[in-house]
């Protein structure tokens, strides 16, 4: 299995047997900080953001810090994908500066366009379509609170968006069962479905994707749900309050599992829309745990993707 100078841009480049081992690796990172102390030793990581951050940005700079390499904070602003320099000519400059590239954009295709340009690992950091290092960190939790993923249903709640895409594929890859519930028109998209439904013939687990909040989940060990409204759509969150009130994460929600699972969510949350103060702050969520876990999955990424 080689990983080093590989991008990774979307989970659906990567093999059950991949992901089992970047899951592996968090893992070992996460237990054994100081077995990487030296691991990325003078190099450095190009952060490049289209969008705000919290996580993202000061989980790669302390991971890349933590790994006695150096990241750089690249600001909207000076990025200026495809207006103050074309995408591809970014990519050139940064190949021959930098050991890697963080990005998060718009268009996937800008992650797609970088990778193509960069002789040096492409790490999508978010794009419209995907999150993947996201769900690396959430498949990494759900592991560490179930002990297994044999078994295990992970009910989705919301908005088929970025997250939803990244957990569908993750999930199909690590054998976890997956239920969407979305409201009409918010459906996660049909190419990624059928991919995960295909994967997870092969790993042993279901893929459903509904409008039916009762039927996503039933039976579930985890819940997890997003914004209603992602970072580009703002102009549409009034419109979107209304259609998604009813999947809002509650206590009545989280009953109707019957299983008393825990909560997840990618974080930022809008308290108050798609979950409550009282879910959010049960005992069962895991959204910081989550939150710390960006940190070790993604050490693990950098490690094996630019590591000596
Ligand atoms: N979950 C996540 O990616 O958080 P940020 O948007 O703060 O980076
Ligand atoms: N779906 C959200 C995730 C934020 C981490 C967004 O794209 O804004």
């Amino acid at each position: 299995m080689n990983f080093k100078g590989r991008d990774l841009l979307t989970l659906r480049d990567f093999t059950p047997e991949e992901i089992g081992r970047l899951l592996d690796k968090a893992a070992e990172v996460k237990k054994d900080p100081a077995a990487y102390r030296k691991a990325l030793d003078g190099k450095t990581l190009a952060m490049i953001f289209e969008k705000p951050s919290l996580r993202t940005r000061v989980t790669f700079e302390t991971g890349m810090t933590q790994l006695h390499g150096h990241a750089i904070y690249i600001s909207p602003a000076d990025a200026g994908l495809g207006k103050r320099e074309s995408v591809p000519d970014v990519a050139r400059n940064l190949e021959r500066w930098v050991n890697g590239i963080m990005a998060r954009v718009f268009a996937h295709q800008v992650v797609e366009d970088l990778a193509a340009h960069a002789g040096v690992p492409v790490i999508n950091g978010l794009s419209d379509d995907f999150h993947p290092v996201q769900a690396l960190a959430d498949f990494q939790t759900i592991r560490e609170a179930a002990g297994r993923y044999e078994g295990v249903k992970l009910a989705y709640v919301g908005d088929g968006n970025n997250v939803t895409h990244s957990l569908l594929l993750a999930a199909s890859r690590t054998g976890v069962s997956i239920s969407v519930a979305t409201p009409p028109g918010y459906e996660p998209r049909k190419d990624i479905v059928s991919e995960a439904v295909k994967t997870g013939r092969r790993t042993g687990c279901t893929v459903d994707v509904s409008n039916d909040l009762a039927r996503a989940v039933r039976g579930a060990h985890f819940v997890y749900t997003d914004v209603w409204a992602s970072m580009g759509q703002e102009s549409e969150a009034q419109q979107r309050k209304a259609i998604f009130a009813p999947f809002q994460v509650n206590a009545k929600l989280m009953a109707m599992a019957g299983t008393d699972p825990w909560f997840l969510h990618c974080l930022p949350a809008h308290r108050g829309e798609e979950v409550t103060d009282e879910v959010a702050d049960s005992p069962k969520s895991l959204i910081f745990q989550q939150a710390e876990n960006r940190l070790h999955a993604q050490k693990a990424v950098m490690v094996l993707l630019m590591g000596d």
